[in-house]
């Protein structure tokens, strides 16, 4: 697989308005590398501070590094952010909006900002060009270009067809002004806010709000997506919403680069994770392949009525960890066969017990293995 970025000894010092213990600076991000490959959902996960959206913002071309290198889309973004920025779709950690615009007028707002309508792809349509009434905009501001040659494939919700296939079968659209309210309407459906159109922001909840972001950073069909805590603040109906979205953008083509704190999204959602604290990058790997590593460990955790002593469970070799902390207890084994073992133990010592649970490794488990404390959300 093709590198789509390569970031390699990635470091960014913040300068500090006022000295903290002799130090002015901070340094968020240390020398940190990576790859990340077309086609791929990458996931940074860490808790706050880690330097998650540093890291992101600098390959975003938002801010600059202290020294490293970045490459995205074979463009270093020093010298080619214009390049990059032309390439790639952002959804900052929170966005605004003008007030008293409608849905529909922002996205134009945003497609004229990247000149969607006079350049190419069309995507996001259905190859049809034939209707005769626009919104919103003059017919004579536009002027349809032809296609250029690397447009990536992208978001056809209703015939799954890249771009390019469509032009190969002869059906490339002509690119059009109604071929941007074709556009328009595709991002909308693509993302469950057809319907809304007409709406104002302000009126949206949090998990269509989060959506029409996207949406906006799919104008001019961006061959990356950058994505910073897509899902925080939402509820399970809508988060679970969104992770079928991405789902979605990724299936069509879509390179995503995303950052989380959510454990379950990241073992859901990414194929591969770079774990992250305190500005450094501690693993990196398929979430299956992180957790197969700890898959010898199962934890059992219960509650007692009372104290108990936890030299108790010495007698059991198969107890690598016995951690008590009145009233949990938390064990570490590694087969399942030793539950009712344990359970015998128990009763012998005559320690009642309640809340009984087994659970096997997840990535929380790998993150607490490699920093040796709990995640913090
Ligand atoms: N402009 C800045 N000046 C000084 N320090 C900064 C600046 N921006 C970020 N930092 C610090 O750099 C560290 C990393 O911040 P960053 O926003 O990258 O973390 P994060 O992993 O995205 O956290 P969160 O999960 O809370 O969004 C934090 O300690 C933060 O306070
Ligand atoms: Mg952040």
């Amino acid at each position: 697989m093709k590198p789509v970025i390569v970031v390699q000894n990635l470091t960014k010092i913040y300068p500090l308005p006022k000295a903290v213990n002799g130090q002015k600076t901070f340094e968020a991000v240390k020398a940190i590398s990576f790859e990340v490959q077309k086609g791929e959902i990458f996931g940074i996960l860490g808790p706050n501070g880690a330097g998650k959206t540093t890291t992101l913002e600098i390959i975003e071309c938002l801010i600059q590094q202290t020294s490293g290198s970045v490459d995205v889309l074979g463009f270093n973004n020093l010298e080619s952010g214009d390049d990059i920025k032309k390439r790639i779709g952002i959804q900052l950690q929170s966005s605004q909006y003008l007030h008293h615009l409608t849905l529909g007028e922002l996205l134009d707002l945003f497609g004229s900002l990247y000149q969607r309508r006079e350049a190419e792809p069309l995507p996001l349509t259905r190859g049809s060009t034939s209707r005769s009434e626009g919104r919103g905009l003059e017919k004579n501001q536009l002027t349809p270009t032809t296609p250029s040659a690397t447009q990536p494939p992208l978001l056809d919700p209703t015939s799954h067809k890249a771009s390019s296939d469509l032009r190969k079968e002869g059906n490339a659209p002509q690119y059009s002004f109604d071929s941007w309210i074709d556009t328009k309407k595709s991002l909308l459906e693509l993302v469950g806010l057809l319907e809304k159109e007409h709406s104002e922001v302000k009126d949206l909840s949090g998990g269509q709000r989060q959506r029409f972001t996207i949406a906006t950073a799919l104008v001019h069909t961006p061959e990356i997506l950058f994505l910073d805590e897509p899902t925080t603040g939402l509820d399970p109906k809508a988060r679970h919403d969104l992770w079928q979205l991405i789902k979605t953008l990724n299936n069509q083509g879509i390179t995503i680069v995303m950052t989380t704190h959510f454990m379950d999204e990241a073992e859901f959602l990414c194929h591969r994770v770079a774990i992250m604290d305190s500005g450094k990058i501690l693993e990196i790997d398929e979430p299956k392949k992180l957790i197969d590593r700890l898959s010898d460990t199962i934890q059992i955790s219960f509650f007692t009525e009372k104290q108990i002593d936890q030299s108790i469970f010495s007698v059991m070799p198969e107890i690598k960890k016995a951690h008590a902390d009145f009233p949990k207890v938390v064990l570490e084994i590694n087969s399942l066969d030793k539950i009712s073992a344990i359970v015998t133990l128990l009763k012998t010592h005559n320690i009642v017990f309640y809340g009984f649970t087994v659970k096997t490794a997840t990535l929380e488990d790998v993150y607490l293995q490699l920093t040796g404390r709990e995640y913090q959300e």
